[in-house]
């Protein structure tokens, strides 16, 4: 990265690539960076819809097609400082038509781009995880395919630490919420059924969740590649990233409601349990060091449920 223009005395700007881009807690990314003063480069498939703002205008795409080669040209124009992975598919419980998919957007994509920084000397990766590795307590055991998938990519990811020098934080996500979400997930299901009145199936109820504003997010991926920037030691660290509040399902529903000053119609109990429903998410690591939420669940869903808030 060239400092030609930087101020005497101020450090130089950084540049970032960020995977994931498109989605919701990418695009937050890699907006704010934008704001910060980085020079943000995406690795894009063609197919993608890219979101439309002043920030994202100024986002360099490079178009990958799924050959590794597409991705090694990307790393290798970009040159970024850090590289922040959150491309990634989700799908809660697969079908035979999905493994495929799954495979090559979590594992063969990530692969893809790790090769492509060992030969661009790109050292600093900031990576998401997700809670979900954890289904049962501290050591690896996934709740679903995802999260097997996401393990394999950080295997891969242990590889290239080992044997290419590069550097690597993973983020282990719990449930991330916040505006401009496209993903149809819960608040928008229950935003929809406010403003109809048409009842939203949900199941009983009494799972907990560990919600997180995606601002707060988005801050901890900045805390993570500061880390690595400056030199954090071991070469491969992971850490939890937790909204601090849990509430169940039926206790966030009532939430919602008293912040929209309305009822949300809901038939508890008409659908079932997952087969393999976190009931209590685990905690599993620790919480990232020099970062903690600054939303509190209130807060952060008045952003979301009410218009202006923000
Ligand atoms: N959000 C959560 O609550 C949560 C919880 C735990 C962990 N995480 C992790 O956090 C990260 C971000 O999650 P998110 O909810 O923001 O994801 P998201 O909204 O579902 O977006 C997924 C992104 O990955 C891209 N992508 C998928 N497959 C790709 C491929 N083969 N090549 C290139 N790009 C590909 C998508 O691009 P297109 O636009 O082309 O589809 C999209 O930009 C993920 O790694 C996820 O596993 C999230």
């Amino acid at each position: 990265m060239g400092t030609k223009g930087a101020v005497v005395g101020e450090p130089p700007p950084r540049s970032a690539l960020v995977t994931g881009a498109t989605g919701f807690v990418g695009s937050h990314l890699a907006k704010r960076l934008v704001r910060d003063g980085w020079s943000v480069h995406a690795v894009v498939r063609a197919a993608c819809e890219f979101p439309e703002s002043d920030e994202m205008a100024r986002v360099h795409r490079y178009l990958c097609d799924g050959r590794v080669e597409s991705v090694i040209d990307a790393v290798a124009a970009a040159k970024p400082d850090v590289v922040f992975h959150l491309a990634s598919l989700f799908i809660a419980q697969h079908q035979a038509a999905d493994v495929d998919r799954l495979v090559e957007s979590n594992i063969l994509f990530g692969s893809q781009l790790l090769e492509a920084m060992a030969q661009a000397r790109v050292a600093c990766l900031v990576n998401a995880g997700t809670s979900w590795q954890h289904f049962h307590g501290p050591d690896y055991d996934p709740v679903n395919l995802y999260a097997a998938t996401k393990q394999a990519v950080t295997d891969i990811i242990r590889y290239y630490v080992d044997a290419c020098g590069i550097r690597c934080i993973t983020l282990k996500l719990f449930d991330t919420y916040g505006p401009d979400d496209r993903r149809r997930k819960l608040l928008s299901l229950l935003i929809q059924a406010a403003r109809t009145g048409e009842p939203l199936a949900l199941s009983p109820g009494e799972q907990v969740m560990d919600l997180i504003f995606v601002e707060d997010v988005v801050e901890a991926f900045l805390v993570a590649s500061g880390m690595l920037l400056d030199g954090c030691e071991p070469a491969y660290q992971d850490f939890a990233v937790s909204g601090g509040q849990r509430v169940s399902l039926r206790e966030l529903v009532k939430l919602c409601e008293e912040i929209m000053g309305a009822r949300i119609p809901v038939n508890w109990g008409a659908r079932a349990y997952r087969p393999r429903e976190v009931m209590v998410p685990e905690w599993f690591a620790d919480g990232l060091p020099g970062w903690r939420p600054r939303y509190s669940l209130r807060e952060g869903l008045s952003r979301v449920l009410l218009p202006g808030a923000a």
